[in-house]
């Protein structure tokens, strides 16, 4: 087992009937800016909700932070703040939502410079460096409730790149499985896939015997092929929902990853395939992980055998059960409705491939948990989606 820290500093408040928990988290005193997407907590209850619990409190509304949320959206929510002498982030939505909440938290106070040096981490921020941010979270996916990480698109110049900081760390994050039983279909199935693809990304790498982490990625795994199919009925189980909920934060709250490589070159490729092609973010890896996952089968051979016999229950070893694994992934997914080729999209894999190899050629990116995936390679893996 390789040498870790580990700090997170969350407070996770689970379960029916917690928002109105609002009024113990939020201090009094706060001056609130309340951050929101396109309108869903509107149609669901969850905004009544908010106001409900933080009667009294100083509150200003932020509205209309997109999917991959936009950089200049972004600005005009950090003027505001700074115009409003706001001291509390209040993030009430779903990973877009609470990542650009990261950044006008961290962006409100950020005199040193131009905030986009935030997300390029040109700006060092330490502990302490952004206002207390805290999150209603209503799409279980990416774990941005529970981790340091947010990802910013900038649509102006086709970029989207993710940034990481221990000062913009929610305080709390109130979880009620409930208010995902408004999720559309399509962001229920982006959820599971997502959540499923970053614990692939912290386990097939190569083994550090880390027997503990090995054992819990696989629960995770496990858990979401339990609930996936279950969770995409209506009407919603609120038993499968809090599962699937508690898996997708658990997915990427950083803590399977203590100790063992990690990979990450899917969500690299894929933040690309994003920016260029405007896939959701869940899409965008489906159409990446099958193909690398192959590629790179000999470099990941021991940890694809362990997925094998250990999530699938497959018997066997070399290639043969490797390529099975694959497959009951691939297929696992689609069974949620989610495609699985770039083709599907309507978009070229040749065109793709050259692209993403010339952006990462001209940044000089390496990926992979031993940076052995160049440009040229993504190239390859790229033109095998079809
Ligand atoms: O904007 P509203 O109206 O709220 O609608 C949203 C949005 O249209 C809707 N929605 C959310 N909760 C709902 C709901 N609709 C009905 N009922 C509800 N309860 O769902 C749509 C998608 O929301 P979004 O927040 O974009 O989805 P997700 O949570 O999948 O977040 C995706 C973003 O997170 C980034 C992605 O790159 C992408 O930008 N990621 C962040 C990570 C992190 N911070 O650690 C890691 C991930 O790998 C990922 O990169
Ligand atoms: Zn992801």
């Amino acid at each position: 087992m390789n040498n870790f820290e580990y700090f997170n500093p969350t407070r996770i408040v689970f379960g029916k009937g917690q928002i109105s928990r609002l009024r113990d988290l939020v201090p009094q005193s706060a001056s609130v800016l309340m951050c929101y997407g396109g309108g869903s907590i509107k149609h669901n209850g969850v905004y009544e909700q908010v106001l409900t619990a933080l009667a009294g409190w100083e509150l200003i509304e932020f509205s209309g932070i997109e999917p991959n949320p936009d950089f200049d959206t972004l600005m005009h929510a950090i003027r505001l703040g700074r115009e409003k002498g706001i001291n509390f982030v209040l993030a009430v939505g779903g990973g877009s939502v609470i990542d650009g909440a990261k950044l006008i938290a961290a962006g409100i106070p950020y005199q040193q410079g131009d905030v986009w040096d935030i997300v390029t981490m040109d700006a060092k921020l330490k502990r302490g460096d952004a206002l207390p941010l805290g999150t209603v979270l209503t799409l279980p996916a990416t774990a941005s409730e529970m981790n340091g990480t947010s990802v910013i698109s900038r649509r102006s110049t086709q970029e989207k790149l993710g940034w990481f900081s221990e000062a913009v760390f929610p305080v709390f994050s109130i979880l009620d499985p409930t208010t995902t039983f408004t999720l559309p279909i399509k962001q229920v199935r982006n959820g599971v896939v997502d959540a499923y693809i970053h614990v692939i990304e912290q386990y097939a790498t190569y083994p550090v015997n880390a027997l503990l982490q090995d054992r819990q990625a696989e629960g995770i795994l496990i858990t979401l092929q339990t609930v996936g199919e279950d969770a995409l009925k209506q009407p919603p189980d609120y038993d499968t929902r809090a599962n699937f909920m508690w898996a997708a934060t658990s997915a990427l709250n950083k803590l399977i990853n203590k100790g063992v490589p990690e990979d990450w070159a899917t969500h690299r490729i894929g933040h690309e395939l994003t920016a260029f092609y405007g896939l959701d973010h869940a899409e965008s890896l489906a159409v990446v992980l099958p193909y690398l996952l192959w590629h790179q089968r000999q470099q990941k051979a021991d940890k694809l055998v362990q997925y094998a016999q250990r999530v699938w229950g497959l018997h066997g070893d070399g290639e043969a059960v490797i390529r099975a694994a694959i497959d009951k992934m691939t297929l696992f997914f689609n069974r949620l409705g989610m495609p699985t080729k770039l083709t599907d999209f309507n978009i070229n894999p040749d065109e793709a491939a050259e692209r993403v190899r010339a952006r990462f050629e001209s940044r000089q990116v390496l990926l992979g948990e031993l940076n052995q995936i160049d440009p040229d390679i993504v190239a390859e893996i790229l033109r095998m989606s079809q």
